[in-house]
């Protein structure tokens, strides 16, 4: 299972050589999966990531790729399109802008209010068909919404693409409140934490350093978590972000932590949390660092 995925949503403004080191830089910390969407950067992020792989056609067989559709940025038609034409449409644009032939994962960015899980199914149907994607995945969808999608399908849902850090964890916050009045009581999650894992879709947690706008590393208004990040990283002889992926990668459902960094250091220090650790109790100082409190 992925501990790491790089996410490419932020690389839009970078040359093509510092794409190339980023890569590179995932690649000698042992990271090999880099995430995609049709709508990052309108397509230049994935067209910026297919001319780096032009200039060293080596890469490709060293990356699992992995892209995301379904959602329209054309808000004069709609917001959402999960129908048979537009996914195989949109997943051979990425093609031609990634200038690859195959992508190793596809998937559904966001549910679509009229989801037909039929017409999905078709799509999956044709693309593994052509030989073009290797495995699906979705992303934002509650269990209960895999479980539907599932029943048309013929390939398993492997991912979940779900925002999810140690601010930001309304699964985790409701399974230890669960039927409390409080506000971490409240099931925003719809057991999908659960639905994972007893069906073994892995999730992928994006923003994982994500706070209110910026970061939360080093924001002062995270001033208690911060303060924990930084002993920790001191203690562990690491960053505070090293410590805040090693928070997730605590957790027992195996989540993959996809960085959105821009920096070839930062994804040195973030890979670091594989080797660390947290004790039970520093993971629950961290969670209750964040301003939360425990039946
Ligand atoms: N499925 C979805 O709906 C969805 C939504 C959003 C994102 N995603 C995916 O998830 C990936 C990650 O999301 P994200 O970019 O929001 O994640 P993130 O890793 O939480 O945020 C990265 C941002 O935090 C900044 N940052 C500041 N201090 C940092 C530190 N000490 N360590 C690490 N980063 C620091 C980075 O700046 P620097 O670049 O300067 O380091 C970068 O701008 C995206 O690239 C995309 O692939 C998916």
């Amino acid at each position: 299972m992925d501990k790491f995925i790089q996410g490419c949503m932020r690389i839009k403004d970078m040359s093509v050589a510092q794409v190339r080191e980023l890569i590179e830089s995932n690649l000698q910390a042992g990271i090999n999966v880099f995430d995609h969407a049709d709508i990052y950067g309108s397509g230049e992020c994935e067209i910026l990531f297919g001319k780096a792989l032009k200039e060293d056609p080596s890469l490709r067989d060293k990356i699992v790729l992995q892209t995301k559709c379904g959602i329209v940025k054309d808000l004069s038609c709609h917001r959402y399109d999960n129908s048979t034409n537009y996914i195989v449409d949109s997943v051979h644009k990425s093609l031609n802008r990634l200038r690859v032939e195959k992508i190793d994962r596809l998937l559904i960015h966001r549910p679509d209010a009229l989801m037909n899980p039929d017409e999905v199914a078709k799509a999956f149907d044709r693309l593994y068909g052509e030989g073009v994607v290797d495995s699906f995945g979705v992303s934002n969808f509650s269990g209960s919404q895999i479980e539907l999608l599932s029943s048309s399908l013929r390939q398993k849902i492997e991912y979940n693409q779900i925002r999810l850090s140690i601010v930001h964890c309304p699964m985790i916050e409701n399974g230890v409140n669960y039927n409390r009045y409080n506000d971490g009581g409240v099931n925003r999650d719809a057991g999908t934490l659960e639905y994972c894992r007893l069906n073994k879709v892995q999730i992928q947690c994006y923003s994982p350093f994500k706070g209110r706008q910026k970061s939360f590393i080093g924001d002062l208004r995270y001033a208690k978590l911060n303060k924990l990040l930084k002993e920790l990283a001191f203690k562990y002889e690491v960053q505070p972000n090293t410590i805040a992926a090693a928070w997730l990668l605590k957790h027992p459902a195996n989540f993959a932590v996809i960085n959105g960094t821009t920096r070839p250091q930062r994804v040195e220090q973030i890979a670091k949390a594989k080797d660390i650790t947290l004790t039970r109790s520093e993971w629950y100082e961290l969670y209750l660092a964040c301003g939360r409190k425990l039946p």
